[in-house]
């Protein structure tokens, strides 16, 4: 008895002991049983983690949360589902990894300050990215949309069936770059592990749909290869609030101000986030920041985006009408299927298109969503701090937006989600509207809108 009691005090004491000693290496960058969230994840805008915008999936990555779901009355039931994601984790862009190189050299031989941050990249941090990664999937991008798979099944069990697989009611669709290629081909791995299915499931290639933005004449050359369409981004780069973090950065490196400039302070933001979202860590570049530096830029990259994607110039959303066509032909396909026969099997069931940022953003700019009354600006950082606009919440890795179509007593339903959370539309109050209020909504857009027009250059 007595030798029992000691047995277990001392596996006990030796548990904590092993517990303590976890927890202790736990702080070191190398170690993997437990993840440290940067202070500043939340400000890493379309290079942030999935899991910064639901964080419950951090304890379950599987876990699908109704709470933030509205659905129509158990009296309806789905009859398909458009999903739009963004690609899975990625690498950064050549432009990018030269310019993390050069940042990361000018530490290594000029940086004197003693931030303990500092000898650490000094001394253990190594310049691991090479030229030829260049925007490439990571692993962890491969398992963004192997997960998301696996919860739509879970979300949708009724439209992602093995059998709806095996007819052919499934698409899958995807952008031509690799990193899309190979999103979706995780997806698919994720879906048929789900299913436990092993149909054979196609993939088509269609950048007129997916990169639709190469294709608009209009905006390529009045924003894509015009220097003026980002002047605010520019000013801003420029401005007292850019100035002020190159200051400090210099100050924490110890080296004189005309050393850093704003693609510096990118490149060592960059870094803390690459080194979060590919390799889960809490590289010694976060420290680098303080929580209003990394606001700062944060909203230098929401002006690009809203400069460049969104509302910034009307080309931007309108340049992805032919999307916007795509999906409502085809809702308005599968109403009359279920018109004509309400107990029709729909024919296409679930599509699945794989793109980019690129991809989404103009497409939510079309319909009017995260839309602030005061347009982003150079010189309005400090009163836009609250704003909707925040390309981590709308448009991080994997990002989706899901369109339910619902067969009711009543009629048919719409829903939107996006990024596994409901949406209500701007100008609708039910956040589970009629299809077809949904269309008069959007009217003007439908009768008009047309890629060819819109996209054309008059000479
Ligand atoms: C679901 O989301 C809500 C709102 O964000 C959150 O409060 C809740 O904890 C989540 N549920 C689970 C099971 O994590
Ligand atoms: C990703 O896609 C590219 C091109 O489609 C291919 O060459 C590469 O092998 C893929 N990588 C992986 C790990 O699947
Ligand atoms: C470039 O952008 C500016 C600002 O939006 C605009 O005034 C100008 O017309 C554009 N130039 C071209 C060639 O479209």
């Amino acid at each position: 008895m007595a030798k029992q009691v000691v047995t277990t005090v001392c596996f006990v004491l030796f548990h904590c002991i092993i517990s303590y000693w976890a927890f202790m290496s736990s702080c070191s960058i190398h170690s993997s049983t437990k993840i440290i969230i940067p202070d500043i994840a939340r400000y890493f805008g379309t290079k942030g983690r999935y899991e910064e915008v639901n964080a419950y999936l951090i304890d379950d990555i599987l876990a699908i949360n109704n709470s933030l779901v509205t659905l129509p009355s158990s009296k309806c039931s789905e009859i398909h589902l458009t999903v739009i994601i963004r690609h899975g984790t990625r690498y950064p862009t050549i432009k990018n990894i030269q310019k993390m190189r050069e940042f990361h050299d000018l530490v290594v031989r000029e940086a004197t300050g003693n931030l303990n941050c500092l000898s650490e990249i000094k001394s253990q941090w190594k310049m691991w990215y090479t030229d030829d990664m260049d925007g490439r999937l990571v692993d962890q991008g491969r398992e963004d949309h192997r997960h998301l798979a696996q919860r739509l099944i879970k979300w949708f069990p009724s439209l992602l069936t093995e059998e709806n697989v095996r007819q052919g009611r499934v698409k899958l669709i995807t952008s031509s770059k690799h990193r899309c290629v190979n999103s979706t081909i995780a997806f698919r791995e994720g879906l048929m592990k789900g299913l436990r299915s092993e149909a054979k499931l196609e993939l088509a290639v269609n950048d007129a749909l997916m990169r639709y933005f190469d294709q608009c004449e209009r905006f390529v050359k009045e924003v894509e290869n015009n220097k003026s369409a980002l002047e605010e981004v520019k000013r801003f780069h420029e401005g007292p609030e850019m100035k002020r973090v190159m200051e400090k950065m210099a100050d924490r490196l110890e080296v004189p101000y005309a050393s850093i400039t704003d693609d510096s302070v990118e490149a060592g933001f960059f870094l803390c986030a690459y080194e979060f979202a590919i390799q889960k860590l809490n590289s010694p570049w976060c420290q680098l920041f303080d929580e209003v530096d990394a606001q700062v830029m944060e909203y230098a990259g929401d002006l690009k985006q809203y400069w460049k994607r969104s509302y910034g110039h009307e080309i931007n959303s309108k340049s992805s009408c032919i999307l916007f066509h795509d999906l409502f032909h085809r809702l308005d396909q599968v109403v009359a299927e279920i018109t004509k026969n309400s107990d029709a099997i729909v024919s296409e069931a679930v599509t699945v298109q794989v793109g980019h940022a690129e991809t989404l953003l103009p497409l939510l700019t079309l319909l009017d969503l995260f839309k602030d009354d005061i347009p982003l600006s150079s010189t309005n950082f400090a009163t836009q701090h609250n704003r909707i606009f925040r390309s981590g919440n709308i448009v991080p890795y994997a990002a989706n937006l899901l369109v339910v179509l619902y067969k009711c007593p009543e009629g048919i339903r719409m829903g939107v989600r996006l990024n596994e959370k409901s949406l209500t539309l701007p100008g609708l109050t039910d956040p589970v509207p009629m299809y077809e209020d949904v269309k008069t909504r959007y009217s003007t857009l439908l009768k008009g809108c047309d890629q060819e027009t819109v996209c054309k250059i008059n000479s």
